[in-house]
This record gives structure tokens, C-alpha cells and sequence, in this order.
């Protein structure tokens, strides 16, 4: 007998999941068109994919999306932390869709699921984060022959992809799903805005009115985050290293410093830079007691965990996902979910709405790449302008959104030079 083909927490865990999927479902009606297009069609018939995503109900649909156009998917975790067990259980046992995903799960294990997926020989790689690919290129190169293309969801992984093509290492193309318009405009910024002050609430069930809330990075997530730590009555302070970010954070109304300044007086801090250490030792030292400190971005560097541990006398767990660090002076400084990602750790994630567009790009990122991979050079390719405006189009249709269409003599006006004042 061979080893099971998934590793799940809990098979009878299924029912409870296939619930949830259905509900999210419902509010992604982008998905469900393709879907059906894709169950008549068949356009990745004999396609292997791994997919290795946030194993929440929001990919269970993007993965049903997969099978019914044919493909043959398997689908390990993203990070160690964002597992729904439930979801991989239904994937598993209501699906058929081969998993490999435990919340909480160890490094090695973590890999060990990588592996696991790979061993599926896949043709087309789904990422978020790199961390197939990366595994792919270093201990899997074998199978590197067998693949067609990828998918990368998101902005970390983005930037280690284009660092793998500028180096020359990048054996295959891959699709920058994270670079759509319907992806970051509304993923990064409205999903994130709102699931990481989901997770950063379900955590502490703390108040944010009148809390000064430090927001470290003003990129797309973090500008979503600022947004609605503000819309809940947050005095926001942004931390940025890039002028004309800063400059934007200054005009949107919110207090800009550097973070050596921010940290007296930050009550919660949030990062979401891409970068390490965004808050390293010597801003911990600076911190007021009783502050907490989150992450939002996609690995657990943001924040330097092991200088506050170095630090303290004791660590306590007053709370699932918080852990308080004792220091010697007596403050207390919280950090939520170890410094990983705080909206998918201690919450779900974006909300299936905004995982409508982002998963409709990835669905039609791998048609296109079966499509046309074999003639795409090992690069990094943005989504096709027009998957991009056919999603927003298809999104606008669900929500019952119509608009205007230019005249033909506003077309023409925008394609001459001659008519000035
Ligand atoms: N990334 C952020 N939110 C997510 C979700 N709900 N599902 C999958 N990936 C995500």
C-alpha cells in the first residue's frame, strides 16, 4: 500500500468545511463563471498543478475552479499558520483534491507538504510567496523538465521571482498575479485592510478608537491597513522608506516619522513592508507597556522576534495567538500570531469578495500559461491587459454596476492631436 495521498488534521472535519466553501462561494460570482465555462470547455484537461496557497475556503473554490476545467490539482499549504483544517479536510474528502496542510504545522513538516506536491510532477505551479518554486529550482530541479509555467499571488513572491530572473535563474515563466489591477487594488488593499484588523481584534478584542496605531510600510496593504485602523478611529502614524510613498502617507492625513520616533508612542504596531526587521531590538526598548506588535506581511521577518525573546525574563500566552514578553524594566509587549501573518493566523483572510478577483486571475493566469507557455520565454509576465478589464468587467456585472461606454466621437477625440483650446 502506498501512502495516503494528503495530510490532513482531521478527515471528519470535512463536513464543516464543505459548508463554509458553499458559503464563500456564494460571494464569488466571477470564480463561478468561470467555473462553469471551464466544466465545458476542459481548457487544462491532462494538466498537473500544484498549488501552494492559504488553504482557506476562498482557495478550495479556486482549486474546484481547476478540477472542472480538467486540470488535476494538488494543493499544499502557503504558510505554517494559515490552514483552515476543516477546508483541507472537505478538499480531501468532499472534492477529491489531493492536500497536504495542518494549521500549526512545524518547518520540516511545511516543506515535507512542498515536497509532497511536488512528487505530484505538476506542469503548472500556482504559488504564494515563492516557496514551490524556490524548492523547485534548489531540491527539485529534476522536475523542472515536466513544467509548462507558473502562477505567483502575491507581492513577496513577485520580488523573489524577478530576483531569480535578474540573476539568470529562473527556468521557467511564471505569471505575476499579485501585478493585475483586479489583484492589488483590491486584494492587497481592501482585503488586507480589513483582515488584518480582523485578525488583530479576534486576537485581543482590543478597542482601536483613540489607540495609536503604527503602520510600518505604505504599500498597497498598508495602505488598506491605515485606512481602516483610521475608519475605526485610530490616530494612524505610518513608518516608510521610500519618499513618494511617504509623501502620499503625509497627504492622505496621517503622521509620518521614522519608526525610532513612532515607537514611544505606538499602542499597536502593524507591519507590512516585505522587508526584515521593520522593528528590530532597539524599538522594543523604546515601546510604552502594554503595546502589541502584528505582522501583516507574508513571512515572519518583519518583526525581530528573537532580539525580544533575548530580551525577556518570561514569556506568557494570556490569550490563543498572543504571547506577552516580560522584560527586565517590567513592560509588557505583546506579539500577535509569532510574527506571522496576523489576518490569516488569527482570522480567515481576505474576504471571498475581494479572493473573487484574485483567484479569477489565477484561473485564467493557468489557462493562458497552458495555453501559451510552451512559447514564453523563463520570465516573469504580467497578467494579460485583457483578463485584467474582463475580470473588473465580470465583477462590475455581479455587483449590478453599469457604465458608460465612449461615443464614437469621444474615441475619435482621444485618438487625434489636432483639436486644442
Ligand atoms: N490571502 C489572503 N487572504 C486569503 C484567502 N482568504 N484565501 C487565500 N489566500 C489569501
Amino acid at each position: 500500500m502506498g501512502r495516503p495521498n494528503y495530510d490532513v488534521k482531521d478527515l471528519a472535519l470535512a463536513g464543516e468545511g464543505r459548508s463554509r466553501i458553499a458559503w464563500a462561494e456564494q460571494e464569488m460570482p466571477v470564480l463561478r463563471q468561470i467555473r462553469a465555462r471551464f466544466a465545458a470547455e476542459k481548457p487544462l484537461a491532462g494538466i498537473r498543478v500544484a498549488a501552494c496557497l492559504h488553504v482557506t475556503t476562498e482557495t478550495a473554490n479556486l482549486m474546484r475552479t481547476l478540477k472542472d476545467g480538467g486540470a488535476d490539482p494538488v494543493l499544499c499549504a502557503s504558510n505554517p499558520l494559515s490552514t483552515q483544517d476543516d477546508v483541507a479536510a472537505a478538499l480531501v474528502a468532499e472534492y477529491g483534491i489531493p492536500t497536504f496542510a495542518i494549521k500549526g504545522e512545524d518547518k520540516d513538516t511545511y516543506y515535507a507538504h512542498i515536497s509532497a506536491a511536488l512528487d505530484h510532477r505538476p506542469n503548472i505551479t500556482m504559488d504564494d510567496g515563492a516557496d514551490l518554486v524556490s524548492t523547485l529550482h534548489s531540491s527539485r530541479s529534476d522536475l523542472l523538465a515536466g513544467i509548462i509555467g507558473g502562477t505567483e499571488e502575491t507581492t513577496t513572491g513577485v520580488i523573489r521571482l524577478r530576483a531569480m530572473a535578474a540573476d539568470g535563474a529562473l527556468r521557467f515563466p511564471i505569471i505575476a498575479v499579485n501585478d493585475a489591477l483586479t489583484k492589488h487594488l483590491f486584494d492587497n488593499r481592501y482585503g488586507t485592510g480589513q483582515s488584518t484588523i480582523d485578525g488583530v481584534i479576534r486576537a485581543t478584542n482590543i478597542l482601536l478608537a483613540g489607540k495609536n496605531v503604527v503602520v510600518s510600510g505604505y504599500g498597497w496593504c498598508s495602505r488598506g491597513i491605515a485606512m481602516r485602523a483610521k475608519g475605526m478611529g485610530a490616530n494612524v502614524i505610518v513608518t516608510e522608506v521610500d519618499p513618494l510613498r511617504a509623501l502620499e502617507a503625509v497627504m492622505d492625513g496621517y503622521r509620518v516619522m521614522p519608526i525610532a520616533q513612532a515607537a514611544p508612542l505606538g499602542d499597536l504596531f502593524i507591519t507590512s513592508t516585505g522587508d526584515i526587521h521593520a522593528i528590530d531590538a532597539a524599538h522594543f526598548a523604546l515601546m510604552k507597556d502594554g503595546a502589541i506588535v502584528a505582522n501583516s506581511g507574508h513571512f515572519n521577518v518583519e518583526i525581530n522576534i528573537p532580539a525580544l525573546e533575548a530580551l525577556a525574563t518570561e514569556v506568557r500566552e494570556p490569550r490563543p495567538f498572543v504571547k506577552q514578553y516580560i522584560l527586565p524594566d517590567g513592560r509588557k509587549l505583546a506579539i500577535l500570531a509569532d510574527g506571522r501573518l496576523i489576518n490569516l493566523s488569527a482570522a480567515e483572510g481576505h474576504p471571498a469578495s475581494v479572493m473573487d478577483m484574485s483567484f479569477a486571475n489565477q484561473a485564467l493566469s493557468a489557462e493562458h500559461m497552458a495555453a501559451q507557455g510552451k512559447s514564453l520565454e523563463p520570465k516573469v509576465y504580467s497578467v494579460p491587459e485583457a483578463i485584467d478589464k474582463e475580470i473588473a468587467r465580470l465583477k462590475l456585472a455581479a455587483m449590478g454596476v453599469a457604465i458608460d461606454q465612449l461615443t464614437a466621437e469621444q474615441q475619435a477625440y482621444l485618438h487625434s492631436w489636432q483639436a486644442g483650446t
